[in-house]
This record gives structure tokens, C-alpha cells and sequence, in this order.
């Protein structure tokens, strides 16, 4: 047994040597032949000079000289053709190799065409539309020199409480995973050496988005079996769709700290997942792993390299302590050689060596950048990622010469248009909602008022007002402001208030312990509400909000997070019914902060709440409903869809084999319009404990007025596997239940049998 063992073991590796030889690219060899070990511990440096965001204590010094000396492989936060030539030129003509410089950037959603914060965009659930935001801000990012993307960000997120939620598709692996791909595509197209595609990085591996409390950079601890059925599969999806580039989190790993997790990054990653190439940590957190407990900066970079690290962000322990590492043994040469090997590799794709001013072109900024057409997809993306969570008495959509009194710091404000993470955007070119309006409704009679400030709290403005004022707190005092709203909502037919969050309440290091809208804002919806007027509420927001009382109030209220560079237009159309919307949310509303975690694929327990009631000795809250205020999938229409009773074509599902689900579905109300047919399965008895309902299939249909439509969805043979305890991907044989409808709470079904 032994021998035998042994056989395949040299088989294996022998196959795997001669595999990863072809592989090769030759001219990546030659080069790596001729490098020193100083050469290659360079380019395994990134820098950046300070025009990106620093995240982390440590910032970049005498960029230029580094790179003259050979000790810069990539650049983040320098964009323009005319300084990435300069910096280009500085690695082209001053080392001795020659060797291009890499270029990043955080372009997360859109470049200076500034789509709908990636939590909107998945709202709309439509992959083509996302590939297609991908896309064009890959062509702008690189006619602006950029070639690699430190995006998409794929962590499932189920804490609204962390600010991140609203860089993700939220909090589901299916979708998510979707989302990934569609991404990646759209980023890095069909060829990497086309001047308009960039490399994708996949981030940040892994389970950034689980992170304890919801408070940023925390601890996460979780089982292997959530992980691989919950947390994982979008990174795992992204990498089966070519991703160029991992980046590691913040965050520990089953008590290593993600940068130097040589199981995550070696073991998983490349040799489970087979992922080619190269892995960069995230800002500083090689040097982090020094705070979380790993030893001296010498120390974590070893324990990074070994673990499959290549490329160290702005930290510079790779730089400083791997040459001593090696003379002491601590890393080989052999481990620096592959990743300076994997970041060539990477240049050589972009076709770099060919040409290292291919992305240098100035023709291109004025041609490619923030065109007639990229806004314009900017503003249908922003209107489908609007989600409707109630429309009273069918207020919406308004009439075009309607008398609105439009209410709310939010209402005519350029700087919280844009969202998080858009650093390359420029906040004054986005449309106020104020100025879209007017634009849609010539013939609307508009006025105007703030009526409050985002918050009244100084110190709050202080935190979130790092990029911009984003939280303004205006010199009158709020009963002013007040009474001047009072006074044009009085005079009006309709109030329109746009309230919410400022952009820097959500993202990164924007953790919150209370998810209202802050109170500020409250008291004038109170206030708006009891003028008896009919009253719109356009809410933006980067996640989930507590929005208990307001829904209970009698209000429309439009979720449009935050959403772009061309907000007002976008909302312009959704208020006017130009655009029909169809958003549907991807993470749960919960009714308080209590009830996270909440999301839809909650498991049943051994004793579930047998009614909405409180039962004693049943997993329930006493002060608080089990089900969410808004379940996951949710979102109105002007029109409204009814279903038939679905139907399968077969009861019985052998191993391996597909089986259909079919929905007749009609549009039976006032207007054409959009729906998300919604498909979950519940596996209903398996060796670990089954989610009640999981996401495993959707597709969005147009249906015009009084129109039906026949859905199919197919269930893949995949789609009813799980890993098991000892983490295989298997189904089992049993009953499965298949729920069909327009959010999770799906009620109909149908069954079937794998066999
Ligand atoms: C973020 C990353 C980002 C990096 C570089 C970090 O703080 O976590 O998502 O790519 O900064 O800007």
C-alpha cells in the first residue's frame, strides 16, 4: 500500500513539474535567469505615492528612487498618461532589466463614470448589465493608464452593521458567485493584452465580510463547513472565471491572519482551486500580522512569502527582511523566484513587455472617459438598482406637472452621490436629485429645502467627512430648517423627501452599532408625514437600514442606495415612471440590530417557532419578530406579477441529471415592467443540517401590460451538492422541496425526488 502510495505520489509530482514547465512562458524564464535576488524581492514591492487612499498607518516615501532602483514591481494611486509614462519611463530607462511597472487602482464601481455602489448594482440582479458596468470602467480605467483592478469584491456580507456590505453583492454565495464572474469578465474581457482590458483581483480572501460584531478589521472564527458552503464559493467563482489576481484580508483565518494562511493561499487556493495567479495582500497586512500576534516584521514576511504571498502592498517587509531571510533560511530562493514568477507572468499577459507604454495613450482620457454613452449606462444602471419597498395608495410613479416640495439634505447634494470607495470619481459631476428632476419634469412645479442635516452630530461629521464634506451641518438651527420645509410641503401636492446616509457612513472603517436613519432626518420625516401631505421618501444608504417606523408610516419609500454620477437623472426617471423599477434586495432587512446575523438561508433549528407568536421553549426573541422587516429578494413594481402554481418535468432525479421548474407568470397590473423570478430549494433531509431555503436560481423577465410568460429555471446537477463534513461536494439521495416566486418568502412549491 505503501509502495503504491509512493508510486502515485511520484507520479503526481512529476506530472505536476512537467505541467506547471510547459506552462512556463519562456520568456518569463529567460528573464528570471537573469535576475538577482534584489531584483526579484523588487518587483515583489507596491507602492504607492499617496494619490490613492491610504487605508493603513503606513504610506509609501521616495516612490521614485525605488523604482530607479529596481525595488517597485506595481503602482497604485497614480493615474493619467502622462504620469504613467513618467513612472514608466523611471523603470524602462533607470533599471537594468527594464522591467514595466504594473499599475492599480481601486476602481470598484466605475472609474470617473461612477455606476450605483456594488450593493445597488447587485440589486438589479442582472449579470449582463453588471458585465457591462465592468467593462466600460475597465475601458476608462486603463485610457487612464490603469491596468489592474483591485476589484471585484466578492465577501458575503450578512452584518449590515459593517460598512463594507456595500462594496459586495451582499449576502449570497449563488448570486454573489454570479456576480463574480460577471465581473471579472467584464474587467478583464476575452484578452488580457488588449489595451482596454485590465487584470480582475478577486478580494479579499477570505470572509472579510464576517467579520465579529460587524466592526471593521475584526476577528472572524467560523467552521469549515460554513465556509465552504457559504462563504467561499463567490472567491471560487471568480477564480473559475480567470481571475488574474487574489487579494488577502485583514482578518484571521481559523487563527491565522489571511496574509500568511498558507493553507488558505496555498492549499485551497492553488492547489484545490488551481489558481495560476498571483496573490497580493491587502494594505499593510503583512505588516498587521506584527499587532495580530505573529512576531517582528521579519517574521510575518516569511510567514507571508511561505504562505503563498507574492506581492506585499505598501508595507515593504518583503523589501526590507527577505534577503535576511534567506541568508538565515527562512525563505528559499526558490519561494521568491515564484512569486517574482507570478507577477511577470501578470505583466506578460497585459503585454507589457511588448509594449510598456500600451496604456499611455493621451488620445484615449478624452475619447474613452465619462462619454455620452458611459454616462449613460451609468444612469440605467442607477435606476435598475433601485428597489421599491412600498408604494402607498400607488403613489409612484408622479405625474410630470405634479407640485412637489422636494425635502432633505440629500435632495440637492452633489457629495454623497457617488458612494464608497469611488476615489477616482469626481463628486460635482454627479446630477443632484434636485437638478434631475427638473431636467425629467420641465413642467413640475419644484421647490426646494433642506429641512434638516444628515446628522446633528458634530463628532459624526468629523468621522465620515475624510473625503469631502459629506455631513454639513448647516448654520441655521434645525427648527428653522424644519419650519422652512413645513412651510413648501404645505403648499404642494407631493412630498419628496431624499434622506438616508452620507457616502462615508458606510464603507470601509464605517462600521455602525445603530442602522437608523439618524434621528435629524427622522424628526422631519415625522414632521413632513403629519402635514397630511402624500409623501415619497427616496432613501439612499450603502446597507440595510432599520427603517421600522418609517415603513410603518403611510409613505412610498424608493431604495436607491447610493447611486452615481448620474443620481438625480436616474431617480428622475424611476419618480416620473419613465423607468419601471424592479430592484430586488440582496441582503435582509432586519426589523433592529438585535437580529444579526439575519439572512435567508437561516437553518431551522431542532426547535423552530412554531408561529409568529412568542412559544416558550422555541428559538424566538422576546421583544422581537423572527422574520426580517424586508426578507432577502424583496423589491415592488408600479405593475404587479402573479404566478401560477409551479411545475416540474420530473419526480424523480437521478445522479448527475438537471431537472426544470417551470412558472407561468403574468403582469396583471397598470404597467409594463421587470420581474426577478426567484428559485429556492430546500434540501429537506441531508448529513448536515440543511439552510430552510437557498437561492439556486433567477431570471428577470419583461412583461408588458396584461402579458404572460412562460419562466423555466434549471436546476444543475451542481446546484443540489453541498460539502459535507469531511468536505466533499456531493448530493444525497432524498426529498427536495423547490420554492418558485418573486422574493425568499416564496410560498409555492413544487417537489422531487434525487434518486
Ligand atoms: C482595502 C482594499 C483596497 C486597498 C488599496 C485597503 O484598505 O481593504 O480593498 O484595495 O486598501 O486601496
Amino acid at each position: 500500500m505503501r509502495k503504491l502510495n509512493l508510486f502515485v505520489a511520484v507520479l503526481f509530482f512529476t506530472g505536476l513539474s512537467s505541467l506547471q514547465a510547459q506552462e512556463n512562458i519562456p520568456f518569463v524564464e529567460e528573464l528570471l535567469q537573469k535576475m538577482t535576488v534584489e531584483e526579484k524581492i523588487g518587483q515583489l514591492n507596491l507602492v504607492t505615492p499617496g494619490g490613492g487612499v491610504a487605508t493603513g498607518a503606513v504610506v509609501s516615501e521616495n516612490v521614485e528612487a525605488k523604482i530607479k532602483a529596481g525595488q517597485v514591481g506595481g503602482l497604485f494611486g497614480v493615474a493619467g498618461p502622462e504620469k504613467i509614462k513618467m513612472a514608466q519611463d523611471f523603470a524602462i530607462n533607470d533599471t537594468r532589466l527594464k522591467i514595466p511597472l504594473v499599475f492599480g487602482s481601486d476602481v470598484i464601481h466605475g472609474y470617473k463614470t461612477t455606476f450605483p455602489i456594488p450593493l445597488g448594482l447587485a440589486a438589479s440582479w442582472d449579470m449582463a448589465l453588471i458585465e457591462k458596468t465592468a467593462r466600460i470602467a475597465a475601458t476608462e480605467a486603463t485610457a487612464d493608464g490603469i491596468n489592474w483592478n483591485f476589484s471585484p469584491m466578492v465577501d458575503i456580507a450578512r452584518d449590515p452593521r459593517w460598512g463594507r456590505i456595500s462594496e459586495g453583492a451582499g449576502e449570497d454565495p449563488y448570486l454573489g458567485s454570479a456576480i463574480a464572474k460577471a465581473m471579472v469578465k467584464g474587467y478583464q474581457g476575452s484578452d488580457l493584452s488588449l489595451p482596454n482590458t485590465m487584470l480582475a483581483t478577486v478580494k479579499h480572501m477570505a470572509l472579510y465580510g464576517a467579520s465579529e460584531g460587524g466592526r471593521d478589521y475584526n476577528s472572524v472564527d467560523m467552521s469549515r463547513i460554513k465556509m465552504f458552503n457559504e462563504y467561499l464559493p463567490p472567491y471560487k467563482a471568480a477564480i473559475d472565471a480567470g481571475v488574474s489576481s487574489v487579494m488577502t484580508s485583514f482578518n484571521d483565518v481559523d487563527g491565522i491572519p489571511a496574509s500568511g494562511n498558507k493553507w488558505l493561499l496555498t492549499d485551497l487556493l492553488r492547489e484545490q482551486w488551481g489558481f495560476k495567479g498571483f496573490v497580493v495582500s491587502d494594505y499593510t497586512s503583512v505588516n498587521e500580522m506584527i499587532a495580530h500576534g505573529f512576531g517582528d516584521l521579519q517574521a510575518v514576511s516569511a510567514l507571508a512569502l511561505n504562505a503563498g504571498l507574492d506581492m506585499d502592498m505598501v508595507g515593504e517587509g518583503f523589501l526590507t527582511t527577505l534577503k535576511k531571510s534567506l541568508e538565515e533560511g527562512k525563505v528559499s530562493e526558490e519561494q521568491i523566484t515564484q512569486a517574482c514568477r507570478r507577477i511577470l507572468e501578470a505583466k506578460y499577459t497585459l503585454g507589457l513587455f511588448e509594449d510598456p507604454y500600451r496604456y499611455s495613450d493621451p488620445q484615449r482620457p478624452a475619447k474613452d472617459i465619462l462619454n455620452i454613452e458611459n454616462r449613460k449606462l451609468a444612469r440605467t444602471a442607477a435606476a435598475r438598482s433601485f428597489v421599491l419597498l412600498k408604494n402607498h395608495n400607488e403613489l409612484l410613479p408622479l405625474k410630470k406637472d405634479v407640485k412637489i416640495a422636494l425635502i432633505g439634505p440629500l435632495a440637492n447634494n452633489k457629495n454623497n452621490m457617488l458612494g464608497t470607495w469611488a476615489p477616482t470619481g469626481d463628486p460635482q459631476l454627479s446630477v443632484p436629485i434636485l437638478e434631475g428632476l427638473q431636467k425629467v419634469a420641465p413642467a413640475a412645479r419644484i421647490t426646494y429645502a433642506k429641512g434638516a442635516n444628515i446628522s446633528d452630530d458634530p463628532e459624526l461629521a468629523k468621522k465620515v467627512n475624510v473625503f469631502g464634506p459629506r455631513i454639513e451641518i448647516d448654520d441655521r438651527s434645525p427648527e428653522k430648517m424644519l419650519q422652512e420645509s413645513l412651510d413648501l410641503a404645505n403648499k404642494s401636492e407631493v412630498v419628496v423627501a431624499v434622506v438616508g446616509e452620507a457616502t462615508e457612513m458606510s464603507g470601509e472603517a464605517a462600521s455602525r452599532t445603530d442602522l437608523s436613519i439618524p434621528e435629524s432626518q427622522k424628526k422631519m420625516i415625522r414632521a413632513l408625514v403629519a402635514t397630511g401631505k402624500p409623501v415619497v421618501l427616496v432613501l439612499m444608504s450603502g446597507r440595510p437600514l432599520t427603517i421600522e417606523e418609517e415603513l410603518a408610516l403611510p409613505v412610498s419609500i424608493l431604495q436607491v442606495w447610493h447611486p452615481g454620477v448620474e443620481a438625480g437623472n436616474a431617480v428622475a426617471d424611476v419618480v416620473f415612471g419613465d423607468y419601471n423599477p424592479a430592484g430586488k434586495l440582496t441582503a435582509t432587512w432586519p426589523v433592529n440590530v438585535g437580529q444579526i446575523p439575519i439572512y435567508h438561508s437561516m437553518k431551522n433549528t431542532g426547535r423552530p417557532a412554531t408561529s409568529e407568536t412568542f412559544q416558550k421553549f422555541q428559538s424566538n426573541y422576546l421583544d422581537a419578530p423572527n422574520a426580517p422587516l424586508l426578507p432577502f429578494g424583496y423589491g415592488l413594481s408600479y405593475t404587479q406579477f402573479e404566478y401560477s402554481e409551479p411545475s416540474i418535468n420530473k419526480k424523480e432525479v437521478a445522479q448527475g441529471e438537471s431537472v426544470d421548474i417551470t412558472v407561468t407568470i403574468k403582469n396583471i397590473g397598470n404597467y409594463h415592467g421587470e420581474e426577478t423570478v426567484q428559485l429556492y430549494l430546500r434540501d429537506v433531509v441531508r448529513s448536515i443540517t440543511p439552510p430552510m431555503r437557498e437561492l439556486k436560481g433567477f431570471k428577470k423577465v419583461y412583461l408588458k401590460k396584461g402579458e404572460t410568460k412562460l419562466v423555466t429555471l434549471t436546476l444543475h446537477a451542481d446546484d443540489l451538492k453541498f460539502y459535507d463534513s469531511q468536505l466533499n461536494f456531493v448530493s444525497e439521495p432524498g426529498e427536495f422541496e423547490v420554492f418558485v416566486g418573486t422574493d425568499s418568502n416564496a410560498a409555492t412549491k413544487v417537489t422531487f425526488t434525487l434518486k
